[in-house]
């Protein structure tokens, strides 16, 4: 018997993983291998719009262990998952722990792994910003040196890797989990009636997302963000669902008012579906996220990113991505350059199609089962 522990902690890692757990079970099941998966949720996330909604929607199964660690400092929140992850490995002991993208869940149950002599795979390996301000920077650099397998989604990852020492035998580019997702649930995400839901059919509009501390955290960096998207607003309704830690941001600094005199539609954080369905439908999309790139570049929606960097180049390479920054005249210029823009020459990344995850489960179980 084998058995593979996931480690899933905040939003963005729930779509990497979905694809994975069904590939490595039709995987299993058609070379007749006994393999046990064990899904632990850290409960880095755990507002329902952050974490059960999105379970329903992918079909994840519900997490066998939940540590239930909640919000709180870096330090305070990698060391309880530290602490709780721990006693699960003691009691599993899995034969490989998996782990995606660059969340402080990500490094603290690789590190758990390690210490424990338990092979690790990082999925979303190799991706940097150059950025060491960032915390997941120092989370990708950190999981990516202990990690065991690293699975890459594109090119430039294994040079980032291989410039780090990391053994070019260790490193596979496979493609992006994340857009696996996306190409399995576009067709069902483009039926939900959320666009009549907000009023949107008729409506040209941007959707926006942020949450980065470094525009968030700093009311003067957020409240310049604000004005610049209440100037885009008076040509495109601007639809903005509003990630829980911006939603404390713009409440204690009193920018409602500023918001309310725009042509805003605040909203909860959106289930996945839903997402997909106002990203797909949406003029541009507007964001400091990463996953968000990526998934404009597949869908051929504009994307303007409010930072100075990205971990994920293919993205302006081959897609339909900007950086911005995050000062108001720079976003502005980004806007105006992006209506007038012809994305000529636009393809979809290598190996972004749908199979991601079918390549990860095909390298685990040949290098498992012998
Ligand atoms: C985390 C990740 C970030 C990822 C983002 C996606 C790290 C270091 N950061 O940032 O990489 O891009 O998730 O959303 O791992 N809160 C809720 N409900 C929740 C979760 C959080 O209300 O379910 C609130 C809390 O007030 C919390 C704040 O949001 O303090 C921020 O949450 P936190 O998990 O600390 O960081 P994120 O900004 O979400």
């Amino acid at each position: 018997m084998l058995k593979f522990l996931h480690v899933v902690g905040a939003r963005p890692n729930f779509m990497k993983i979905a694809p994975l757990m069904d590939a490595l079970h039709q995987a299993a099941a058609q070379r007749k291998a006994d393999l046990e998966q064990v899904l632990v949720h850290t409960g880095q996330h755990y507002s329902r719009e952050m974490s059960s909604l999105l379970f329903e929607q992918l079909g994840l199964p519900e997490p066998n262990i939940n540590l239930e660690v909640g919000s709180g400092g870096h330090g305070m929140q990698t060391g309880r998952i530290m602490e709780a992850f721990e006693r699960v490995l003691l009691e599993q002991k899995p034969d490989l722990v998996i782990v995606v993208g660059d969340v402080n869940s990500t490094i603290a149950c690789a590190l758990d792994a390690k210490k424990h002599h338990i092979p690790v795979a990082h999925v979303e390996a190799g991706l940097r910003s150059f950025d060491r301000e960032m915390p997941e920077e120092l989370n990708r650099v950190l999981t990516d040196a202990i990690s065991d397998y690293l699975f890459t989604t594109e090119p430039v990852a294994e040079e980032n890797l291989a410039r780090e020492g990391v053994a070019r035998e260790k490193i596979h580019f496979v493609g992006n989990t994340m857009i696996d997702t996306l190409l399995h649930h576009r067709e069902n995400a483009l039926t939900r009636d959320v666009l009549d839901q907000l009023n949107l059919r008729d409506t040209p509009y941007a959707v926006v997302t942020l949450h980065r501390p470094s525009n968030v955290d700093n009311p003067q960096i957020l409240e310049g963000i604000l004005v610049a998207l209440e100037q885009i607003s008076r040509d495109l309704k601007i639809v903005f669902p509003v990630h829980p830690r911006t939603y404390n941001q713009i409440e204690s600094n009193g920018f409602s008012a500023l918001l309310e005199k725009g042509n805003f539609h605040l909203i909860d954080p959106q289930g996945y579906l839903d997402f997909l369905c106002l990203v797909a439908n949406a003029r541009l999309v507007l964001s400091d996220s990463g996953g968000i790139q990526e998934e404009t570049t597949v869908l051929g929606v504009p994307c303007l990113t409010l930072r100075h960097n990205t971990e994920r180049p293919i993205t302006i390479e081959n897609g339909t991505n900007r950086l911005v920054g995050n000062v108001g005249t720079d976003i502005m210029a980004g806007y105006h350059e992006v209506q007038s823009r012809e994305w000529a020459g636009r393809r979809v990344p290598e190996k972004w199609d749908g199979k991601a995850a079918g390549r990860i489960a095909a390298i685990l179980l040949d290098s498992f089962i012998n």
